[in-house]
């Protein structure tokens, strides 16, 4: 490849937190930045909401080309924003399109799809539209800004999933001057068909598309996203899973499977358990302060399981989750345990706001907490005099010790703290009806003190700001016990990986990418520390089983050692996950693009 040679990354999910695309992309992107540098640029949709997180515009823009081209675009009327992503670790350049357009340039576009492609897009969706006029507005800004470059400067576009692809064909169509790649993450589907169809499994030819396209309303949504994968230079996909999918819907197979990475291996030993007793400290103070108004619990007798993802309920396995998470708790009921697990479920869903009485809870146990640090500060000085001035070897009288002032405002600061009824089970008031919500209530996980099981459904994701954990989403991982995800659909699967990386032990299912990947390298489940639910070919209820005896086992390990050990995976496997590595296959990849984009040219 030309060491000059520009790279656009195309997601739905820069700046913008829907699932694992958004991990992936930046996970990757301190390793394009190292390789690619200033040639290196990602897309993404203008959501206001999300980019005032982690969007800084800038107004001037260096590159001449890329001036022009975003002037010319925005003389069309159009909404495009030009920054940094800060992100930790790198600070990426982006360009974010408002995915908007005025009724007949969208109306022209779908004509254009229709005319070009077959693609029909009269049903009314509006992620389509979004989807369209994203498209356009790329295409358009593609198009002025390569005709602004050197002839011998050579474009690669790389995309995430449909959403982002609009553009894709359409400028190939065009035949504008640039290598296309396109990702397939998961398929659409996949996502429809693993949870509706019983013992789906992918293959070439064992279903028609457009038939079951039409089945699930998606009609418009899949023919973007074929038409898409079948038109870019290269097909990638992110697993077997994947690959199995794009056969058999795309008729295409990937040009390469490359599995999702992650940024920077793990720290070690006695690293990973500081952290883990950092992380704690803060999951327990929100415990503490959300259950320990209406009773108390002993917090050393104390585990943290966890959940996360994307909300598909029966895709990512919360159903046979919260059902086993059910058995559990009647189980410990039953042999009069004295633990308790507190089990997270990390879901966004649609939300009006945090619940008022969650925010002050905290508020109020910090408030207490702070009371407790200047008695404890008064008494100490106060206890030393006593002790040297005292002639027996009993102590004093604390309440002696402090005034009547602190006493009252300790009096007032309990008696606000303690409330009457149950600790909510959800942190957020949700806007919608919701099926997590739904299960708690219908089978008695509502957090009634008899109950050893006890959840925290907190529906929106963990950001140090906006959380209410004071903890970013890894820190809280390192913070828990145990992560669950028996997933039924999962590609490749971030979250087991992340929390196992982050040493966590963890749970997940062989229909994920990631388990299947972890089953081929180290075959039997007794020589690495994730463990894997057998799904395929299954019953919900024999997976349900599985997945019960495997919390109790672990439950029980803790009730044998009052420990549990932090998790790791053996070196050779580690190694594979890192972008550094991976990176190179993209690399091959994108030369491969650019040799089918022009095949006569000298590339190296
Ligand atoms: C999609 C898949 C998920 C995968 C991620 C990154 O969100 O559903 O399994 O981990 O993409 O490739």
């Amino acid at each position: 490849m030309k060491p000059n040679t520009l790279l656009f990354e195309i997601a739905w999910e820069v700046c913008n937190q829907i699932g694992g695309i958004f991990t992936y992309i930046k996970s990757k992107v301190p390793t394009m930045l190292d390789t690619y540098g200033d040639n290196y640029m990602l897309i993404g949709p203008y959501i206001p909401e999300k980019a005032k997180l982690d969007f800084r515009p800038v107004r001037e823009i260096e590159n001449v080309a890329l001036a022009e081209a975003v002037q010319h675009v925005r003389s069309l009327g159009y909404e495009v924003h030009y920054g940094y992503w800060l992100l930790n670790e790198a600070r990426p350049k982006v360009l974010l399109i408002k995915p908007s357009i005025h009724g007949e340039h969208l109306n022209d576009a779908k004509t254009t799809l229709w005319k070009n492609h077959g693609i029909s897009t009269i049903e009314k969706d509006p992620l389509t539209d979004q989807v369209i006029a994203f498209g356009e507005i790329t295409k358009i800004l593609l198009t002025k800004f390569i005709e602004n470059l050197e002839i011998s400067q050579d474009v690669i576009a790389h995309y995430h999933e449909w959403m982002s692809a609009g553009s894709l064909t359409g400028l190939m169509r065009e035949k504008i001057r640039l290598a296309t790649v396109f990702t397939a993450h998961a398929t659409l589907l996949g996502r429809y068909l693993a949870p509706n169809e019983e013992h789906y499994c992918p293959k070439k030819h064992s279903y028609n598309w457009l038939q079951k396209a039409k089945q699930y309303g998606i009609e418009s949504r899949v023919a973007l996203e074929r038409t898409a994968a079948r038109s870019a230079h290269t097909l990638v996909a992110n697993s077997d899973i994947t690959a199995r999918e794009c056969e058999a819907f795309f008729e295409r197979s990937p040009d390469n499977v490359i599995r999702s990475g992650i940024h920077k291996k793990p720290g070690v030993g006695h690293e990973v358990f500081e952290q883990h007793l950092l992380h704690r400290a803060k999951i327990d103070a929100f415990v503490k302060a959300v259950f320990f108004p209406s009773y108390h619990i002993k917090t050393e007798k104390m585990l943290y399981f966890f959940s996360s993802g994307r909300y598909e309920f029966r895709n990512k396995g919360f159903n046979i989750t919260l059902e086993s998470m059910a058995r559990l708790n009647a189980e410990l009921i039953r042999r009069k345990s004295d633990l308790t697990i507190v089990f997270f479920m990390i879901s966004k869903q649609p939300f009006q706001t945090i619940r008022p009485d969650v925010l002050e809870a905290r508020q109020r146990f910090h408030d207490l907490q702070k009371i407790c640090k200047s008695i404890s500060a008064k008494l100490g000085p106060r206890i030393y005099s006593n002790v040297t001035s005292a002639t027996g070897h009993k102590l004093p009288d604390l309440n002696e010790l402090i005034d009547e002032d602190l006493q009252q405002t300790w009096r007032q600061a309990l008696a606000n703290f303690k409330r009457e009824g149950l600790p909510p089970v959800s942190t957020h008031q949700l806007e919608n009806h919701d099926e997590i919500a739904e299960f708690c209530q219908r089978n008695g996980l509502n957090n009634e003190a008899h109950n050893p099981v006890k959840v925290i459904y907190h529906a929106d994701f963990i950001e140090r700001t906006t959380s209410l954990f004071s903890l970013d989403y890894l820190e809280f991982v390192r913070g828990c016990h145990l992560g669950i995800f028996p997933s039924l659909y999962e590609p490749w699967g971030y979250a087991p990986m992340e929390t196992i990386m982050h040493g966590t032990p963890v749970v997940t299912s062989d229909l994920s990418g990631f388990g299947k990947y972890i089953r081929t390298m180290v075959p039997s489940d007794k020589d690495h520390e994730v463990k894997i639910v057998d799904r395929q070919g299954k019953s919900e209820e024999e997976a349900i089983a599985q997945l019960t005896e495997t919390l109790h086992d672990f439950v029980e390990t803790f009730e044998k050692n009052q420990y549990i050990p932090r998790a790791s995976l053996p070196k050779h496997i580690l190694d594979t996950f890192c972008w550094s590595e991976l990176q190179q296959r993209y690399h091959e990849n994108y030369k491969l693009a650019l040799m089918r984009y022009q095949p006569v040219a000298d590339l190296y």
